[in-house]
């Protein structure tokens, strides 16, 4: 089957991608299809901060995809322990929770600072404040805080029971 790249009509039309098709990249380099050669500047949005292919990166990847690749978070793996210790110990907090998107960080911290005032047993302090024009993820929790245009209150409340 031959698939166009410009074909996304398998795709849901829920972001309007730009023409650009990119195909690889290194460093802060990015190819499109056609070898054009491009200046990342948005870096995943902050995810591939070290730039793109970064060969120690690379390299811890290699040995460990050869070693354990993905056991959910039903496990705890070694490197995953000693990545949480080391964050831990140089930043603010004590603990670390891995998520797989900046939406799920997101929902984590809402969830956090309704459940920290729920325990003191201020239930009624669950309102979560946006900026105008915010953006924070495409959970139902993180849409409410972008669509409502100015200080506003998140659909999802922390309840005891759930
Ligand atoms: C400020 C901000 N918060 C949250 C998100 C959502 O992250 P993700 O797309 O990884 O769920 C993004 C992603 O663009 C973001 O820029």
């Amino acid at each position: 089957m031959d698939i166009s790249s410009n074909d996304r009509s398998a795709m849901m039309p829920n972001y309007s991608f730009p023409d650009l098709v990119p195909e690889k990249a290194s460093g802060s380099r990015l190819w499109d299809e056609s070898g054009k050669e491009y200046i990342d500047f948005g870096g995943g949005i902050a995810v591939t901060s070290l730039g793109h292919c970064h060969p120690i990166l690379m390299k811890s990847m290699e040995e460990q995809s050869k070693k354990l690749w993905h056991v959910s978070n039903y496990l705890l793996s070694k490197p995953a322990k000693e990545l949480g210790q080391k964050i831990a110990s140089k930043s603010f907090a004590e603990k670390v929770l891995f998520s797989n998107s900046g939406n799920e960080a997101n929902e984590a911290a809402i969830k956090l600072a309704r459940k920290y005032y729920f325990e003191k047993g201020d239930e009624e302090k669950y309102e979560i404040l946006s900026f105008t024009n915010s953006f924070h993820g495409r959970s139902l929790a993180n849409i409410t805080l972008e669509i409502q245009n100015s200080i506003k209150l998140a659909l999802v409340r922390y309840r005891k029971d759930l």
